[in-house]
């Protein structure tokens, strides 16, 4: 599957609601993001929707993802579930509808045929799942009728995700890093800090131009503040050398900061 259709940055809104989800995105359409990353879990959908409406850019050239939650993974639930974000949205499809968590009893083959079923009414333009660890996305890609765009992950400096990584790539599933700046808890280590003095840009931009460099790799950190919707977007002009990246690949410790839903076999070590 070609995943040129997936910008390298776009917008995280799981914390924005109300106005401020409205400005954020609105604002972050203005200065050029094309990538908006919410989830029926989020509750603001409408707001998204009002936005990219609002902008008087072409629906066509924004790619929106939407995501089922896990409660909600039974083939009535997951239409269900669709119609009513697409309802909040005001649109007649989504351009990439995820599986937010793997089904807790790990029963991946229904809810994939629901997703591909989506895809042949023409509900979601196309799918993926978030979440998965390696040997469950390897088995999804043997039962999925359709391609899976993407795997929405945890990936940031302390995680890399290197085998899993290696996984998606070979089967041309796109990485998007959720959580890409550890939501700040890497802002004070001596190596961010040394890599951005060196090119005198923030920690962030560090963080993303690390994670961004990599092929098949995507990353959609959460900002309202249009200051940090800039300074994240103007990540991808940044070049690091090989120094910085050797120096950047030993941040990883495996740490998460997202919280699981449940435990997850593969995502808890
Ligand atoms: N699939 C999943 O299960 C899952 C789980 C978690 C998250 N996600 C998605 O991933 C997105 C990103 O994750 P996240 O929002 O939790 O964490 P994050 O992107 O790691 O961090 C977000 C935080 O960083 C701050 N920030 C962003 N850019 C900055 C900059 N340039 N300078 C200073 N501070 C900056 C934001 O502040 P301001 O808001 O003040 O700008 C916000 O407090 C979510 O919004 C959501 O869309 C998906």
């Amino acid at each position: 599957m070609n995943n040129s259709f997936l910008p390298k940055i776009g917008l995280g809104t799981w914390s924005l609601q109300g106005d401020v989800c409205v400005d954020a995105v609105s604002n972050a359409l203005e200065v050029g993001y094309r990538l908006i990353d919410t989830a029926a879990f989020y509750g603001n959908e409408r707001e998204v929707g009002k936005a990219v409406r609002e902008s008087g850019i072409s629906s066509k050239d924004i790619v929106v993802t939407t995501k089922i939650w896990h409660t909600e993974l039974q083939p009535d639930a997951m239409k269900r579930s669709l119609e009513i974000s697409l309802e909040n949205l005001q649109t007649d499809y989504v351009d990439l509808v995820l599986m937010h968590w793997p089904p807790k009893d790990l029963r991946i083959e229904e809810p994939l045929m629901q997703l591909a079923s989506f895809v042949e009414a023409g509900l979601a333009k196309r799918v993926g799942v978030s979440n998965f660890p390696q040997q469950l996305l390897e088995d999804a890609v043997r039962v999925t009728p359709v391609p899976l765009a993407c795997n929405q992950i945890e990936m940031h400096l302390g995680l890399r995700q290197r085998s899993l990584l290696q996984m998606m790539k070979g089967a041309e599933i796109a990485a998007v890093a959720h959580c890409p700046l550890a939501r700040g808890i890497y802002g004070q280590h001596p190596v961010l800090k040394k890599i951005a003095a060196k090119y005198s840009v923030s920690w962030q931009q560090v963080a993303l131009a690390w994670l961004v460099r990599q092929p098949n790799v995507h990353a959609i950190p959460g900002a309202h503040d249009p200051a940090h919707q800039r300074d994240n977007l103007a990540a991808l002009e940044l070049i690091l050398d090989n120094d910085d990246v050797a120096s950047l690949d030993t941040v990883s410790n495996g740490t998460r900061v997202s919280v699981h839903p449940y435990p997850i076999p593969g995502l808890e070590e």
